[in-house]
């Protein structure tokens, strides 16, 4: 079994290179579904999510070229089947949900099963299907099923209870194709949904206001196969920010959209992390003294969920009292307990963690309990007195492209064990 072993004692130095977004990559990997020409996928990042939602539309026969030399994916989809993909494929990764909203549009009928939900949350789906049936869907459920029908897709106005980024890129896939025009309000206005949005545009769908709360598509007759290259990855970014700012390390990193990083650059500040924007990237300075501080976890432009677990790593040994609240998911704080076996001082109370900085933490065997879990705890274990054994590193490989080699480049002592 895998485990990352991480010492302390190293400052980081150096510069990293930013891969592309896991987040944007996986719902423009499904939008592939709208054209039957070649579509090709550039600065591809190599990760497990990846594999396995190419796994999944090669199940329904996609023929997929993953060139991992040169982080290339090429995928042609004119001989897709429209049949129920493989079920355990599925259920390996939420987001092969994605598929649903692109199938139905070329298809106008599937079958899927449950994505379910994870150890962060129940992530349920009720808002893709609502979604669909106000685009003319007949949605109806099985045994861990759903399954929609539609003799046509028609355009219509809908209203997201909760700006949710998978359903409001399922919809938009959904009704690129549909006939008229499809108005989405109260959307998801994350990067990656822009990003979708932009290459749906360059494969000739006509879509407004990606990157707002109101998103606007008028319905085309067909689209055309895409070269695209994705943005980069805000979270991955943020979390060598962390990093940087945790081991008080001045590194720079390379490829970020300074743009999307915001949010979390906003929260750096108000720690006392000193930002430079640099001409390609931007320079992260941890050697101030820090101050705690409150974060609240809100969809973009809030600060993300994606980072709350890798600034709680940071908070731990500030000093004074920071407050975080999680108000994405309902179950986004497993991280909370494996720090405490660490010496954090952390009290969780519903949707909020007090956490109390501690003057230093101990290296200890943890268990990463979702992909920015793991990070936040590698982050931890650069300052943990000795070295901590992070295990289930799997989630991490999930999300984040050869993480150690990464942060080795940086200086850090870390090293990828088999046990
Ligand atoms: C996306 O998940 C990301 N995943 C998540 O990143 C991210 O944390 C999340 O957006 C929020 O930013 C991908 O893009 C592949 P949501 P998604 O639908 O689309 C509720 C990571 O670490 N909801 O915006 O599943 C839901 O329960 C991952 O990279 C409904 O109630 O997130 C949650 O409370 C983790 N009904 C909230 O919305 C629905 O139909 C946010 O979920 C859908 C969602």
């Amino acid at each position: 079994m895998n485990k990352m072993l991480v010492r302390s004692g190293r400052q980081l130095q150096g510069e990293v290179n930013i891969s592309s977004a896991k987040n944007a990559i996986l719902p423009i990997i499904a939008a592939s579904i709208l054209s039957s020409d070649t579509c090709t996928i550039e600065n591809a990042p190599m990760l497990r999510d990846v594999f396995v939602i190419c796994d999944v539309l090669k199940t329904i026969n996609a023929k997929i070229s993953i060139k991992n030399i040169e982080d290339k994916i090429i995928i042609n989809t004119s001989d897709l089947v429209c049949e129920e993909p493989d079920s355990d494929l599925v259920r390996k990764m939420r987001a092969s949900f994605l598929i649903m909203g692109p199938m139905i549009a070329r298809f106008k009928k599937f079958k899927i099963s449950f994505p379910g939900g994870c150890n962060i949350g129940t992530r349920p789906i009720d808002l893709h299907l609502k979604g669909f049936a106000s685009l003319g869907a007949q949605v109806s459920f099985g045994h861990g099923y759903v399954e929609a029908y539609a003799n046509k897709l028609v355009g219509s106005r809908i209203y997201l209870d909760f700006p949710s980024v998978g359903a409001t890129e399922n919809i938009m896939m959904a009704a690129v194709l549909a006939e008229g025009e499809t108005v989405i309000e109260n959307a998801a206005s994350e990067p990656e949904v822009e990003d979708l949005a932009n290459f749906l545009k360059r494969m000739g769908a006509q879509i407004y206001g990606a990157g707002t709360d109101t998103i606007r598509i008028i319905g085309v007759k067909e689209l055309k196969g895409v070269k695209y290259r994705p943005i980069p990855d805000r979270i991955e970014a943020g979390t060598f920010m962390a990093a940087a700012a945790i081991t008080k390390s001045r590194i720079k990193l390379n490829g970020v959209n300074e743009e999307h990083l915001k949010p979390i650059i906003a929260k750096l500040v108000e720690v006392g992390v000193i930002v430079i924007p640099d001409k390609d990237g931007i320079i992260i300075d941890g050697k101030n003294n820090f101050n705690p501080i409150d974060i609240k976890t809100m969809p973009y432009p809030g600060f993300p969920t994606d980072m709350q677990a890798q600034m709680m790593s940071l908070l731990c040994t500030v000093h004074g009292t920071s407050v975080i609240t999680e108000t994405i998911f309902e179950n986004r704080f497993m991280h909370a307990s494996e720090l405490e076996k660490m010496g954090a001082n952390i009290k969780i109370n519903g949707r909020c963690a007090i956490v109390e900085g501690v003057d230093t933490l101990t290296g200890s065997e943890v268990k990463a309990t979702d992909l920015r879990a793991g990070a936040a705890l590698i982050i931890a274990g650069l300052i943990a007195d000795g070295y901590t054994k992070i295990r289930d590193i799997y989630h991490i490989d999930r999300g984040y492209v050869n993480i150690e080699e990464k942060f080795k480049q940086l200086g850090a002592n870390i090293e990828r064990i088999e046990e």
